[in-house]
């Protein structure tokens, strides 16, 4: 008989539900044409600059990638005008919140996070053996008093996803420095800022010139706006003696050859980005449009995904992927009112009205 004894900590461990792979649902449902608005990636694809870039490098991939990310670390200190020590660079940032986790959790720890927020704070606590206390949202946003109020002796990391996903909310500059100006000494926030780049609101906060006065470690990825989230690249900027701790815990190759080399050709390509966030925001606005006609109900988005209302998610989920239309039931976030929808081209947002139209339970 095989017998395993696993660590305490996986009993707590629910595995990620992703956004259904396109091509299950094809195989699942017999469909031939199915389209994805589910997991937040950028329907554009990425910059023709990173894929010429991946086209240069691929015969190059016998060799492992530079362990330090050399060029895509001095591209983004250029970027933002930081010391390349001041950045480490993960396989994705997912990667990042999993360092994190590593570098500054155990048994007896806890973090503070909002509910719902991105489902990987929890993991990496969970996995360390750590505690997650959850702040529920208030008005589809980061209670940041109630955070406050959650963080005790035991609290390393408070994450504060900004735009909040699955909600796409923001919290404004001045409510976050608030917040920063009387966060106990020993604890981290953590500002994912995944989405940052879409965001229109100039009430956004310029997080990178926090890093000095306050113990905060910001995450961004290439994953989202940059239109590379199947090659895994993704970073954390911090204080030189936060991610140097970062580090101790990073493997030696962690981001592969081809994500280094698209992601530096993407961060470039500014026009690119540009033109992206433009079309995100039409698309934002004409969805809006859509519902209102529709007399649905929406939680205005500062990302390219929009959570809209709907009289019972995980129906109105099914009926949708009959039609050949992935989106994300809230009911994984505890939303049972609401579907999260990934902005897709005008084609994919045309089909999905098309599709929740023609549902009879929505
Ligand atoms: C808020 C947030 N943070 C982090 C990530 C992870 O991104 P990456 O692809 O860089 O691991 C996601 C992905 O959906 C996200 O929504």
């Amino acid at each position: 008989m095989l017998n395993f004894n696993p660590r305490k900590a996986l009993d707590k461990i629910k595995p990620y539900v992703p956004g259904k792979p396109i091509n299950e649902v094809k195989r699942e449902l017999g469909l031939t044409e199915v389209i994805k608005l589910a997991s937040n990636e950028n329907p554009y694809g990425p910059s023709p600059k990173a894929k010429e870039a991946m086209v240069k490098t691929i015969s190059n991939v016998q060799l492992y990638p530079d362990g330090r990310a050399y060029e895509l670390k001095e591209a983004l200190a250029k970027f933002y005008n930081l010391k390349m020590n001041q950045i480490v660079v993960g396989n994705g940032s997912d990667e990042i919140i999993k360092l994190l986790s590593e570098a500054f959790l155990e048994t007896g720890d806890n973090i503070v996070q909002a509910e719902p927020t991105f489902s990987e704070y929890e993991f990496g606590a969970l996995l360390m053996g750590a505690e997650v206390k959850k702040v529920p949202l208030k008005d589809y946003t980061h209670d940041l008093e109630g955070l406050w109020q959650a963080i005790d002796k035991k609290t390393k990391l408070v994450y504060i996803c900004n735009p909040n996903n699955p909600t796409g909310t923001i919290i404004d500059e001045k409510t976050l420095l608030e917040f920063l100006d009387k966060l106990p000494e020993g604890v981290i926030a953590v500002l994912d800022e995944a989405y940052a780049e879409y965001v229109t609101s100039e009430a956004y906060p310029d997080s990178i010139k926090l890093i000095d006065r306050y113990p905060v470690l910001i995450l961004r990825t290439f994953s989202k706006i940059y239109a590379l989230a199947g090659l895994r690249v993704g970073y954390g900027l911090g204080t030189e003696k936060l991610i140097s701790l970062l580090e101790k815990a990073r493997e030696p190759f962690n981001v592969n050859l081809l994500g280094q080399v698209a992601a530096l050709a993407s961060l470039q390509d500014t026009k690119y980005k540009e033109n992206s966030k433009q079309k995100n925001k039409q698309a934002r606005e004409l969805f809006y449009l859509e519902c209102e006609k529709r007399k649905i109900n929406y939680v205005k988005s500062e990302t390219n995904f929009v959570l809209m209302g709907v009289e019972n998610a995980d129906s109105a989920f099914k009926g949708l992927l009959q039609r050949g239309v992935i989106v994300r039931s809230g009911s994984v976030f505890g939303l049972p009112h609401h579907l999260r929808v990934s902005l897709g081209t005008s084609n994919e947002m045309e089909k999905f009205w098309h599709a929740f139209d023609e549902m009879e339970v929505k």
